[in-house]
């Protein structure tokens, strides 16, 4: 029996629109602004060595605004990573100039008056000048040869951190070193959202508004990003954290990380008075009886102007409007704002007067557990799904006039005169008791979603159109192709098997659902309605990589490159997983199967349902055998706690199969077992190794890559897992950062080679290769773990 659920087909949305299209100019190609050489019009410097980045004035999209800028000068699209005069800004670049002035550098307005300055004091020497680095920073020192930095642009981050830059206290400077978001698109005034270092505990923090904070990270490792120059990590104008990297096959900005990965759970992100909906766009709305305050900068997505109501509260003034009182609109499904202030009264009708009888009352809630009014703007509503189960029904003050507007609204509104007050008091009832009793069927999913969807059963029926459209099954259930409100493509997961089912979706929502990485498939949501449970997922429309590798009938032969990035593409996302995140992640069942691609054949590792998470400061496991026989690490099988290496043993496993475009282990028609990596090692240690090929890439492939692969597999899959490189190292040899020796054959591996009486094997790939590589006859034991390509069936822990 199978362990994974069969072809599961995923694709990753995870393009993000950040395009400020801008306006920008013609270089003239130094790299220095000088007292002999200001800046103006659509003059720039450009970084001398590799010519990376860009400076000089930029127009965001369509505003008529300047502002002078760093973008990167290779990247097609127009992005700025640094912004001089975010909240000054010019409307004639021609009469502006960024010049050396008095020991500073300083951006002139039309008027010649100084709006933008280094402010330094210290210096006032004519050989200062202002050099564009290669790594995007822009540093002003006392003659081109100097290396004393006077000023440096990596000290003032604006909305983009760049490699080499930090976040954080800088004593030389005594300031605050932070990211602030964009006012929007258009504007790079500073917003509302921040991301800071806390000093006491060097996390990150998200901040609103300077103060109110709605996400850390944990300690930060900001190494991830050095080896690749073209990536950016951003606040963004959604209040997110935004990791990207810059695709070039496709010329877009890739998001690969962002936190928090909802945007509802960005604080306050729909101002006041708004409500924020995950699941349907445009996140925000404003509560009925209010209208967007600022409309232009809703429609930029910028929402934190929040709402104001369409018509002035009465408060107590029963003189005028027909002499109405202020009257409440019911809510319902809400997650409540922020700030309630309790009031002890017993009863839905005394608290919705308590609420009347303050002028400066907004809003009021009544449930079992008593009644909350709210005093001012009502901050941080989310509006969620009448499935999800968690919302209360929030009732909100409007002038009496509104209600006779919404008439026809369908019985929404509830009459707050003394008659009806009974019926709202049922209502209420009744929806706390259905709520609870639904909180209660779907409670211990909920306790370990995180931020992940909690969909309702009827949503996915929906999505799926009744589950009609399947994409494969396994031992655990079906996978099911389907699309949200939004034209989101998912792949949802039905688990059947009771009790197996039950744990892999505990374990798959509680390990890959709170982590993303542009190589670990994205769990969306869930859903998990008494037996029903179910997992959604990023569609991927290639399938899983078996498919490709192994069966090249119908589906193309993958050739050698894409072979290569998809190694490293995995060996990315196990270093992710082992290294990188909170708490360190064994997947425990790497094989082709489980690793899905997506439209441009990036990989996804896909399949968490056996993956155990370690602690940080355990790095061992002891667990029952679980996994797949021919990519199981040898300490497995002898019962010992596992690490991580295990995982680089089926890795290493795999990479073998990446060479050949078959399984290690496969039966000849004699009835014999060949095993690959044995057979590999002779031509490894020296022969020719595109002979190793897959014969269907007609030996087009990289000699040196191929070399590479080779080593490395071996070096994976060596008995002592303590001989076997990390993941991290693993992708460093394939990037070519790191070399990597000529590995010892394992013993296991020779083991089988000095038993030859067995099995000879392999020798059909090419016909040549007989008389280059004579000792490519060698035997595999017959009880060899590897020797039989049946999955095991995994047991599972208590
Ligand atoms: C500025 O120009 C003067 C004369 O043309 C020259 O001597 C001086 O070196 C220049 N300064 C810089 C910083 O290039
Ligand atoms: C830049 O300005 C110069 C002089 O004003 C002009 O000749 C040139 O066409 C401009 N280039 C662009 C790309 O606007
Ligand atoms: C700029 O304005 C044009 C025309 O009004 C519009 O089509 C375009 O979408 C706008 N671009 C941006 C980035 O807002
Ligand atoms: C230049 O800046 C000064 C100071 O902010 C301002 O008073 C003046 O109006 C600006 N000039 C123009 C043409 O905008
Ligand atoms: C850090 O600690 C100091 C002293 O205990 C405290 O005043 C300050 O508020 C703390 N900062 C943060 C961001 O928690
Ligand atoms: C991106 O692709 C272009 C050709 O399409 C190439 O000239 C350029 O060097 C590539 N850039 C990077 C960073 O690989
Ligand atoms: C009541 O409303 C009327 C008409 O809008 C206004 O003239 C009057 O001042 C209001 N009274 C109070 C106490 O606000």
């Amino acid at each position: 029996m199978g362990v994974r659920n069969s072809p599961c087909f995923f694709f990753m949305l995870s393009v993000l629109f950040l395009c400020f299209c801008l306006n920008i100019h013609l270089s003239f190609g130094a790299d220095t602004i000088s007292a002999n050489h200001s800046l103006y019009g659509n003059q720039t410097i450009v970084s001398s060595e590799g010519g990376n980045f860009e400076l000089g004035f930029f127009r965001p999209g369509n505003s008529s605004k300047y502002y002078i800028g760093i973008w990167y000068k290779k990247v097609s699209l127009p992005t700025i990573v640094w912004v001089a005069n975010r909240d000054r800004p010019i409307s004639d670049i021609y009469s502006s100039e960024l010049k050396i002035l008095d020991g500073n550098l300083v951006l002139l307005n039309e008027s010649r008056t100084p709006i933008w300055s280094t402010s330094i004091s210290s210096t006032t020497s004519n050989s200062l000048v202002a050099v564009l680095l290669d790594n995007g920073n822009l540093v002003l020192k006392d003659g081109s040869n100097s290396k004393h930095l006077i000023w440096q642009s990596f000290d003032y981050p604006t909305h983009t951190w760049l490699p080499g830059s930090k976040i954080g206290f800088n004593k030389l400077t005594n300031s605050n070193q932070l990211l602030t978001s964009w006012k929007n698109s258009e504007d790079p005034a500073p917003g509302l959202f921040s991301l800071e270092l806390n000093p006491n505990s060097s996390e990150y923090l998200i901040l609103w508004n300077k103060y109110q904070q709605y996400w850390t990270s944990g300690a930060w490792n900001g190494k991830i990003f050095s080896l690749i120059p073209e990536m950016r990590f951003i606040m963004d104008v959604s209040g997110q954290v935004k990791q990207l990297t810059w695709l070039n096959s496709t010329k877009e900005w890739n998001l690969f990380w962002s936190q928090p990965r909802q945007q509802c759970e960005v604080y306050a992100f729909c101002g006041a008075f708004g409500t924020c909906n995950q699941i349907v766009q445009p996140f925000c709305n404003c509560l009925y009886g209010f209208k967007a305050k600022l409309e232009n900068n809703w429609k930029l997505n910028d929402y934190s102007g929040g709402c104001v109501r369409r018509t002035n509260l009465q408060c107590r003034n029963t003189s005028t409007a027909n002499g109405e009182r202020d009257r409440f609109w019911v809510s319902p499904n809400m997650e409540l704002p922020v700030s309630p202030k309790p009031v002890w009264v017993g009863s839905a009708a005394e608290c919705e007067s308590t609420c009347l009888d303050d002028c400066s009352c907004t809003a009021y809630a009544f449930e079992s557990n008593g009644c909350s009014i709210w005093l001012g703007d009502l901050l941080n509503l989310k509006q969620l799904s009448e499935e999800d189960g968690r919302g209360k029904t929030l009732y909100v003050r409007l002038a009496a006039s509104e209600f006779s507007s919404a008439k026809n609204k369908k019985g929404i509104v509830i009459r707050a005169v003394v008659g009806s007050v009974a019926v709202v008091i049922f209502f209420g009832f009744a929806l706390v008791v259905i709520r609870r009793w639904q909180r209660t069927s779907v409670g211990a999913a909920k306790a370990v979603e995180g931020s992940l969807v909690a969909f309702g059963y009827k949503d996915l029926q929906n999505a799926t159109k009744n589950f009609s459209e399947k994409l494969g099954g396994g031992g655990f259930g079906s996978v099911f192709k389907g699309k949200l409100a939004d034209s989101t493509v998912i792949a949802v997961k039905k688990l059947e098997s009771i009790s197996q089912g039950e744990k892999q979706f505990r374990t798959e929502v509680s390990t890959i659902g709170t982590i993303q990485h542009v190589n670990l498939v994205r769990l969306r949501g869930f859903c998990s309605e008494g037996k029903k449970k179910l997992l959604v997922y990023d569609y991927m429309s290639n399938g899983s990589l078996d498919s490709h590798l192994f069966h090249g009938k119908d589906s193309k032969v993958l050739d050698w490159k894409t072979r290569y990035q998809i190694a490293l593409g995995i060996a990315r996302g196990l270093a992710y997983l082992h290294e990188k995140c909170r708490e360190c992640i064994i997947h425990c069942d790497i094989k082709p199967e489980n690793i899905l691609l997506d439209a441009q054949f990036c990989p996804k590792v896909a399949d968490f349902g056996l993956a155990k998470v370690v602690g940080r400061e355990f790095s061992r496991v002891l667990t029952t055998m679980r996994g797949t026989r021919g990519y199981l690490a040898p300490e497995w099988i002898s019962g010992v706690a596992i690490t991580t290496k295990a995982d680089v043993y089926s890795y290493g496993m795999m990479l073998f199969e990446f060479l050949s475009g078959r399984k290690n282990s496969e039966h000849s028609e004699d009835g014999k077992v060949k095993f690959f990596p044995t057979w590999a090692a002779s031509v490894t240690a020296g022969g020719d190794i595109l002979s190793l090929l897959d014969h269907r890439l007609e030996g087009n492939a990289n000699a040196e890559e191929v070399t590479r692969i080779c080593r490395v597999a071996y070096w994976c899959i060596q008995d002592d897992e303590n001989h076997r490189p990390s993941m991290g190292q693993v992708v460093q040899i394939l990037e070519g950062v790191l070399d990597v020796n000529l590995p010892p054959i394992p013993r296991s591996l020779q083991a089988f080679a000095d038993n030859q009486e067995h099995i000879v094997f392999f020798t059909e790939s090419s016909q040549s290769q007989s008389s280059q590589a004579p000792a490519n006859s060698v035997a595999a034991s017959s009880q060899a773990r590897s020797s039989s390509s049946t999955t095991s069936s995994p047991e599972h822990d208590k």
